[in-house]
Order: structure tokens, then C-alpha cells, then sequence
């Protein structure tokens, strides 16, 4: 087996990995693993931008307010504090390191534009594909840093804890990762005095998602199995615009369309319908715009709603969205001119890892950072445009917590290799494909954005099948990057439902017709390994 030594293991080469090992290489020689490509997670399919308190007349206190509203009250006050009062610090890192945010005019630096739940222009972008841009400035900059080693195509398996130690440590120290690589099909070790989880969210439990196919939740899984918490797994974010498309599943249209004056509407009607919902209109919270669309979708037999920005004037349309502008066209819609069909998607991972504000989470030696964690910031419901935020805040947080704490990092100590002897190739990958399918169903029709506690159950009922059913294949074939995902797949559906049927009230993203009201306490849910 081969075997790599580094001081520092991040797995995750999106914003919260790139900036966590940007921060360490001034001190330390570290190793960045993906899974595919380097820019195949979220971050650079971001379009919105980021959030941050920039325009003459917002505060600081209003960006928490917004953010606490929007996480009907589950939020941590330290950690929003933390995150909102950070923010200015890293739009400035980020220009430094060359994003070329979109500039304001003659008293602003930068163009701020406005999404749901915020009430300031807050978002500083790069038109609507912000993503690519800060993925290819953070890429730059660790692919010309001689301390960063970039390792793309090997897929993490597994955590290296204590169990895996020549002589068992005890305390449940995370010493590295195994990882299948792509290429060659075989397990690699890499080991390190810490290890940084970054690895993103768990869209792809739901059929619909706007998340990138690698979006498995294999960080939340591995720190379960490890022994770490995992907290607020219900609060799954449903995007209320999703591109309704036969061909392209899962293209997202910007929550900055409504910030710009889009307005939803019923097809056949035109009638404007969120205004009957929320005195916020199009700009309300997220969670409340998703599930207008959604009972108005059901109520109606509808396919999809309309979203339309074509009173604005071309120009604005074409210079505030050319990609979407661009990618509509290219499927037949002219935005400047009709309406663009949407329907919600799943969208983001409220809950993950338990983290401190250090990004430590409950295991000696491991960090977590970005949309893999629940670090406080979100609540019940994320705020627009604060998640990328949560990377960069957090993830250089994680790094300056290991620099300075160094001297107490121990270094790892022999570890066993992976053990192959046991197992043969598999000869059903209809199971893996199969399976695959089947929780993605189940999850997007019995664990959507409006639930009952009898389709939580039936969902728990499937779960327990197919886990067990995975378990059984994954015990005797060799691991391949599909069933590495599937068992990881199964596992986050699991901690869903289970923190879902915990749940005993609608609060922010979990809404359930059998207990619609809010409590007057806001609890996390936490789920102890
Ligand atoms: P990611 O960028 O998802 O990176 C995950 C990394 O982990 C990848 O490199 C992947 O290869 C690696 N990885 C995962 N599993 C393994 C494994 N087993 N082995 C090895 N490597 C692994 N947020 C905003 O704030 N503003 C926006 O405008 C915005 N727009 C969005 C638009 C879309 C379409 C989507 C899907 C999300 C959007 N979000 C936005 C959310 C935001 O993009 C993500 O929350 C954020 O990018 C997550 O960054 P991350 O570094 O945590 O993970
Ligand atoms: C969007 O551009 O609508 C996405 C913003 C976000 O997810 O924060």
C-alpha cells in the first residue's frame, strides 16, 4: 500500500479546504485531496456571491439580525457574530488574491446586489458565476505555493483513528485518511498531525439538487463512523428556482434574479402569488419562498411556476446575468423576454460535523470546515450568500488554530495498511446503481420540504434495508468511488430521517403537517455516535 506522510491532510479542494491550506503553507508542508477534479465541488457553481456588510448605513447587527431571522432562532449568537463580523476581512483576502468582484459606482467599491432575507445590498459578486471565480483565484494561488500538494481523482474512504494504530491510542485520534485512487483502483494512506474535513454538503441524497454530482455527504458520514457528532441534519435548504428542464436537471437560476426585481407567477395566469404568502414577497427567506412554490405547484397540478424578470430592461438583464442569460438561450428561453420555469431543488446542508469556533470538532486532531460542518451559523435555515462566507471564515480559523497549537499536534504513529484479503471485484454493480436511485427517490418524495411523521417513518423503514443491504456488499467487495459513495449516502439519509423524526415541531426548513407550530425553546438536534 502506498503510503504518504505530510503534516497536514485536507480533504476538499473548494473554499473552505483551498483557503484552510492557503492559511497553513506559511507554516506547514500540506496535502489537498479531491475526489475528481479540483473544481468539482460547489463553490464553483456559487452564482449569487458572498456576504458581507459593505454599503454605507449596514451593520454588523443588521447582518446578524438577517441571519438569525432567517435561522428562526436555532443559530449560535458567538458564531454568527464571529462569521458576520469577519467577513469585510476575507472579501479583502479574496481580492488580494485576484477575485475580480464586480465594481460599484462612484461611492461604492464593489456592486452589491440583494438577495432573500437580507435587508441591505450585502452580496458582492462576479456577475452570477462568483464560484468559478474565487475557485480558480484559490486554485492559482495554492497550485504556485510550493508547500501545497494537490491531489485530485482520490476519493477518501475512511478517517484513520486510533482503532487503526499498530497499538490502540484510546482516544479516538484522527491520524489521516485511506483513499481509493481513481486511477490505479487501490487504497492509499496518508497520514498527518491534523486532518481538515471539507468535504461540502449531501445534496445528492435527493433526487433533485442543485449541487454537483459529488455533493454525497461523505465527510458527515466519515466523522459519524469515526465517532464525531452530527447536528441539524433535517434542516435540509430546498432552492425555491431550479431550472424546470427535461435535459438540464439541475441548473440553478439565482436567488438575484428576485433580488433584482424577478417576480414568481402562475403560468397559465400570471397571477403574482408570493405577495399572498409573505409580506416580503420574492424576497423572503428561502424556506418560506420554497414552500409558496410548492403548495402552489401541488394545489394546482402544476409542473413548475414561473419566474420572470422580463419587465427590467434588456440591458440590465443581459449585464446582471450573462451566463444564465446565456444558458437559458442556449435551451430555447430568451429571459429579456419570457418567463424562465422553475421549481425548488435541494440546495444546501444546514446541518454536518459539530465544530467549535476553532473548527475543532469532537476528535483529537480533526477540523472541519464549511458546508460539511454545523458550526452554528445557519440555524434552522441558511441566510443567502452566507455559506461561502462560513468557508473562508472558517477554514482559516482551522489553520490558525493548528499553527497554533503545533507543538501539541503529536506526530502519527504506525498505522495498519488496508486489508484487501478479504474481499473479491464486484459482480453486481446493478446494486450499486440500483441503490443509488432508489434512496434518492425515497428521500426527495418521503423527506422533501413539507413532511409527515408517517412518511419520516416509512422513510426510516427503507433506510434500514438498504444500510443493511450495503453494508453486506461493502464487506465483501473491493471499495470503487460509486459504493464508497453509496455507504455514504445511506448513511447521511440516515441521520436525516432519524434527526427529522426527532424533531417534534416546524421550525426554519423542517415543516411537518403533523406538528406545525414553532416551540418556544430553539434546540439543535444532536446525534451522538
Ligand atoms: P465544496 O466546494 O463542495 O468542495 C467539496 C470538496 O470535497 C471537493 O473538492 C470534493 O472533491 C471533496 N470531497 C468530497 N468528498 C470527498 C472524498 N470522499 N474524498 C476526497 N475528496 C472529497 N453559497 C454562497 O454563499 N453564495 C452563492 O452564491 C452560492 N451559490 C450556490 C449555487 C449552487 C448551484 C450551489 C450548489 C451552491 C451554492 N452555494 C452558494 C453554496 C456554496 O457554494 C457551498 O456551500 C460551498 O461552496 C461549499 O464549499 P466547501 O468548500 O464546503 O465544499
Ligand atoms: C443563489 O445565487 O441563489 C445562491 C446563493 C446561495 O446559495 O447562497
Amino acid at each position: 500500500m502506498a503510503e504518504h506522510t505530510y503534516d497536514v491532510i485536507v480533504i476538499g479542494s473548494g473554499a473552505a479546504g483551498l483557503t484552510a491550506a492557503i492559511n497553513l503553507a506559511e507554516h506547514c508542508r500540506v496535502a489537498v485531496i479531491a475526489k475528481g477534479a479540483l473544481s468539482d465541488g460547489s463553490t464553483a457553481w456559487a452564482q449569487g456571491g458572498i456576504a458581507a456588510v459593505l454599503e454605507p448605513g449596514d451593520t454588523f447587527d443588521s447582518h446578524i439580525e438577517d441571519t438569525m431571522v432567517a435561522g428562526a432562532g436555532l443559530n449560535n449568537r458567538a458564531t454568527v457574530e464571529f462569521v458576520v463580523e469577519n467577513a469585510p476581512a476575507a472579501i479583502e483576502r479574496l481580492a488580494a488574491l485576484g477575485v475580480p468582484f464586480n465594481p460599484g459606482g462612484e461611492d461604492e467599491r464593489w456592486h452589491l446586489t440583494r438577495e432573500g432575507g437580507h435587508s441591505h445590498r450585502r452580496i458582492v459578486h462576479v456577475d452570477d458565476a462568483t464560484g468559478w471565480a474565487v475557485q480558480q483565484a484559490l486554485e492559482a494561488a495554492a497550485k504556485a505555493n510550493p508547500n501545497i500538494t494537490l491531489i485530485p481523482d482520490m476519493v477518501v474512504i475512511d478517517l484513520v483513528t486510533g482503532r487503526h494504530g499498530e497499538r490502540y491510542s484510546g482516544e479516538g485520534h484522527v491520524w489521516g485518511v485511506y483513499a481509493c485512487n481513481r486511477r490505479t483502483g487501490r487504497v492509499e494512506l496518508f497520514t498527518g498531525r491534523a486532518t481538515i474535513l471539507a468535504t461540502g454538503g449531501a445534496g445528492r441524497t435527493y433526487l433533485y439538487s442543485t449541487a454537483p454530482r459529488g455533493a454525497t455527504g461523505d465527510g458527515i458520514a466519515m466523522a459519524w463512523r469515526a465517532g464525531c457528532r452530527i447536528s441539524n441534519m433535517e434542516f435540509m435548504q430546498f432552492h425555491p428556482t431550479c431550472l424546470y428542464n427535461l435535459e438540464v436537471k439541475n441548473f440553478l437560476i439565482t436567488e438575484a434574479v428576485r433580488g433584482e426585481g424577478g417576480h414568481l407567477l402562475i403560468p397559465e395566469t400570471g397571477h403574482r402569488f408570493m405577495p399572498d404568502f409573505d409580506s416580503r414577497a420574492e424576497l423572503a427567506p428561502r424556506d418560506v419562498v420554497a414552500r409558496a412554490i410548492d403548495h402552489e405547484i401541488k394545489r394546482l397540478g402544476l409542473d413548475y411556476v414561473h419566474l420572470d424578470i422580463s419587465h427590467r430592461p434588456e440591458e440590465f438583464v443581459k449585464e446582471h446575468f450573462p451566463n444564465i442569460y446565456e444558458k437559458l438561450l442556449g435551451l430555447g428561453i430568451d429571459m429579456t423576454k419570457e418567463p424562465i420555469p422553475v421549481v425548488p431543488a435541494q440546495h444546501y446542508t444546514c446541518g454536518g460535523v459539530v465544530v467549535d469556533l476553532d473548527g475543532r470538532t469532537d476528535l483529537p486532531g480533526l477540523y472541519a470546515a464549511g458546508e460539511v460542518t454545523q458550526s452554528g451559523l445557519h440555524g434552522a435555515n441558511r441566510l443567502a450568500s452566507n455559506s461561502l462566507l462560513e468557508c473562508f471564515v472558517f477554514g482559516e480559523a482551522a489553520a490558525r488554530h493548528i499553527i497554533a497549537n503545533w507543538e501539541d499536534l503529536p506526530e502519527p504513529p504506525p498505522i495498519r495498511p488496508w486489508d484487501e484479503s478479504r474481499v473479491t471485484d464486484s459482480d453486481e454493480e446493478v446494486i450499486v446503481a440500483h441503490n443509488w436511485r432508489e434512496i434518492r427517490r425515497f428521500m426527495w418524495d418521503y423527506v422533501g420540504i413539507v413532511r409527515t411523521t408517517k412518511r419520516l417513518e416509512r422513510a426510516a423503514h427503507r433506510v434500514q434495508l438498504l444500510r443493511q443491504e450495503v453494508e453486506d456488499y461493502y464487506g465483501n467487495f473491493r471499495v470503487a468511488p460509486d459504493l464508497i459513495e453509496l455507504r455514504n449516502l445511506i448513511e447521511v439519509a440516515n441521520l436525516i430521517v432519524r434527526s427529522a423524526l426527532h424533531r417534534k415541531e416546524s421550525r426554519g426548513l423542517h415543516y411537518t403537517l403533523d406538528y406545525p407550530t414553532t416551540l418556544p425553546q430553539a434546540i439543535d438536534t444532536i446525534l451522538v455516535p
